[in-house]
């Protein structure tokens, strides 16, 4: 059996083997809600083998989402959408995760291939929050609104949404919940000197700028069953030199460690419109750093950044890299990935069929 297929346990979560995937905003919600594409799109994934699937970056209140069409989780009638792609997921094999965020200063955004602008109130955006009232662009371009440096009455009320959307993912059947500390949103730009110029408890050194971080986790861990596992999307660097370090990152994911928290999913860069995207050039390095965090701390980690091929997949496990690869754009391609990496691992693909593929096309996924 191949180390990539074998499966994971995290607490009292097993998942049939370590091919996860990374969360991905689908843009397809309505109000915050998922919809059919939601359906299809989560259900092929599971069809597909994963062995973890973290749905998108979930707005854990209305202008915490990235685009007004991002999902939410603010109210009942958002869970109750999620029910059923849950259910069926599982029923298919795949644990199920969410990913919890808020955008802060990169929210009220348009859908990036309409440009992803800023949205004036007019057209469905809304007002920004961030740590400072730092623009992301400048130049007034893109991201071009200034956020209102949050008050701690921000924060306490951000942090008790976490909490709210994680009770209501446990209530939809998730069982991981992922909490977004990455790409330049909101927790990010706490952790980053080059958004966070705080004078208070939340700025300055690295334990101030965690602050937001960590509260957040420990509000999210007094809802969240111990038995499920927890997890932190870290961007591991910022690709700048006034920004996080590896070592920054490693001594966080070690306090994330010591706090409960489960797995690192060791990312990259978002802060700043030179680190604007999660997907540049940087990224196929990211393996490395979630080594580095697990050799440094002892936390489980993911590692996630141009995974495409079934024996780079496997040679991250089998080296120690990380105990899960994620992957993004290549699931996309082909949401049966799983099963053709099997194959070429010589592995159980039938393992991962349903009954019906397994009968009539067996080990020819
Ligand atoms: C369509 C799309 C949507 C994404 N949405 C999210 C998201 O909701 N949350 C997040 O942390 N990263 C998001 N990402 C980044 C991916 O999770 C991943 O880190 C990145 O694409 C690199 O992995 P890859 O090389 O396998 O694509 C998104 C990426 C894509 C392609």
């Amino acid at each position: 059996m191949s180390q990539l297929f074998a499966p994971l346990t995290i607490k009292s979560v097993t998942m049939r083997n370590r091919v996860g995937v990374a969360p991905m905003c689908q843009y397809h919600a309505i109000d915050g809600t998922a919809q059919d594409w939601h359906q299809t799109h989560i259900g092929a994934l599971a069809m597909g083998g994963a062995g973890l699937i973290i749905m998108e970056a979930t707005g854990v209140s209305p202008d915490a989402r990235i685009t007004p069409y991002c999902l939410g989780l603010w109210n009942d009638a958002q869970v109750q959408a999620l029910v059923p792609i849950v259910k069926f997921a599982k029923q298919q094999g795949s644990t199920m995760g969410i990913q919890l965020a808020h955008a802060g200063r990169k929210g009220s955004s348009e859908r990036p291939w309409l440009g992803g602008t800023h949205l004036t109130t007019k057209q469905g955006g809304w007002d920004t929050m961030a740590p400072s009232e730092l623009v992301f662009d400048t130049d007034g371009t893109r991201l071009w609104k200034t956020p209102q440096a949050m008050t701690q009455a921000d924060i306490d009320a951000v942090q008790q949404n976490f909490a709210d959307a994680a009770t209501r993912a446990l209530q939809a059947g998730f069982e991981f919940i992922e909490i977004h500390g990455a790409h330049g949103y909101l927790l990010h730009t706490f952790l980053t000197p080059m958004v966070n110029q705080r004078t208070d408890n939340y700025g300055g050194s690295l334990t101030n700028r965690a602050r937001m971080l960590m509260e957040t986790v420990a509000k999210v861990q007094t809802v969240w069953p111990k038995h499920l596992p927890l997890g932190v999307r870290l961007s591991m660097v910022d690709w700048s030199e006034d920004g996080l370090s590896l070592e920054d990152t490693i001594t966080v994911a070690g306090w994330l460690k010591e706090a409960g928290v489960d797995v690192i999913d060791c990312t990259t860069g978002g802060a700043t419109p030179e680190a604007r995207s999660s997907i540049n050039n940087g990224i196929a390095q990211q393996p490395e750093m979630a080594a580095a965090a697990r050799a440094g701390t002892g936390i489980m980690t993911m590692a996630v950044g141009e995974i495409t091929d079934a024996k780079q997949a496997e040679t991250i496990i089998t080296d120690g890299k990380a105990d899960m690869v994620l992957l993004a754009r290549q699931l996309l391609r082909d949401p049966y990935w799983p099963r053709h990496a099997a194959k070429e691992l010589d592995d159980d693909v039938a393992a991962l069929m349903p009954d019906l593929h397994k009968l009539f096309i067996g080990k020819n996924p």
